[in-house]
């Protein structure tokens, strides 16, 4: 399927000139529409209906696709897009993929049809087929926190390699060796990069990393409860964890206690994400932290100035990071 990228440059206009010939949202020359109607014609493209009724909208609705809304890292997200939409004159139409493609796919149709004017999207593994056709036919797209590979789209993500290098150097300056890191899902980029930077930080002060002591949980609470426990029947134990979400950090505290361990004095936590919760729970977690705030209004900048002007070329804002220390490390050595 030709792009409305590949009509431009055949044409010799830009996307934005073939979007208001499509839409006839604004005046173009004799000239360039002919050459633009050339050109659709000789690469037989059809823009698409529901995509086409979506730039023409203005509905003054933007469209959320999230894979947990029950996970306070995505419910957080939420949160601050909807607020800063409303800020800007625009309501959220918020729908859960439940991590299924399956459930992405409807929601992304149901969303396409109710004419929103553009979408967030949090994907739920590392590609999307409803969503790369959608963005070919140039419905204004923001993906947000997983990169979606082979895409050319607006997206916004945080340094998840510095993140985990950072936990991870932080708790080899409190004297850690033996450090278990407790994974998100291998498909998902933030916690394949945070691994990454759990590798890097050992292998950079020429420290083996012990497979044994890598364990793939899949964010939610249960499975660093698991993973938890089946190391701490490893021995030697591991000394401090790196937990690669808030949520599973949380599960981790369950089995700790269950085998009498002292969070910090036994042994150390850091999470990721510095959910709200992370500061309430006992001992407060020492995490990496996620701007939630700055990636929502990042996101609705970027969506918004793509719907006013939809020939710009993709941008990618990669967030900062940084370590909150609290109550639950402690320093060995
Ligand atoms: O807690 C949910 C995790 O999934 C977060 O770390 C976020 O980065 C997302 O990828």
């Amino acid at each position: 399927m030709p792009t409305i990228r590949e009509v431009a440059s055949r044409a010799g206009v830009s996307p934005t000139t073939v979007s208001h010939v499509i839409n006839n949202t604004r005046f173009v020359s004799a000239d360039a529409r002919q050459r633009v109607l050339d050109a659709m014609a000789e690469l037989n493209y059809r823009p698409n209906v529901l995509a086409r009724s979506l730039r023409r909208g203005e509905t003054r609705t933007l469209g959320l696709i999230l894979p947990d809304s029950a996970n306070p890292f995505f419910a957080e997200i939420a949160r601050a897009i909807e607020d800063s939409a409303f800020r800007n004159g625009y309501n959220v139409i918020l729908g859960n993929s439940e991590n299924e493609l399956t459930k992405e796919q409807v929601y992304v149709d149901v969303l396409v049809n109710k004419q929103v004017d553009g979408l967030i999207f949090v994907a739920t593994g590392d590609h999307s087929p409803s969503l790369e056709q959608l963005v070919r036919d140039g419905l204004p797209v923001v993906v947000v926190d997983r990169r979606l590979t082979g895409l050319d789209v607006d997206t916004v993500l945080t340094d998840n390699l510095q993140g985990g290098l950072t936990a991870t150097r932080y708790l080899l300056d409190l004297g850690h060796r033996r450090i278990a890191c407790i994974t998100g899902p291998s498909n998902l980029t933030p916690s394949a990069e945070r691994v990454i930077g759990y590798r890097q930080a050992l292998q950079e002060r020429s420290l083996p990393v012990d497979e044994s002591l890598i364990r793939k949980g899949d964010f939610h609470p249960h499975s660093g409860y698991l993973t938890v426990s089946q190391l701490l029947h490893s021995a030697p134990r591991p000394t401090a964890f790196f937990i690669c979400n808030d949520m599973m950090a949380i599960g981790a505290l369950r089995a700790l206690a269950e085998a009498g361990l002292q969070v910090s004095q036994d042994c150390s936590l850091v999470g990721y994400d510095d959910i709200e919760l992370a500061s309430y729970v006992t001992p407060p977690l020492t995490t990496i932290r996620q701007d939630k705030n700055a990636m929502a209004d990042a996101a609705v900048q970027l969506l918004l100035e793509r719907i006013a002007d939809p020939g710009l070329p993709a941008r990618t804002r990669i967030l900062p990071i940084r370590l909150v220390e609290r109550q639950s490390t402690r320093r060995i050595a």
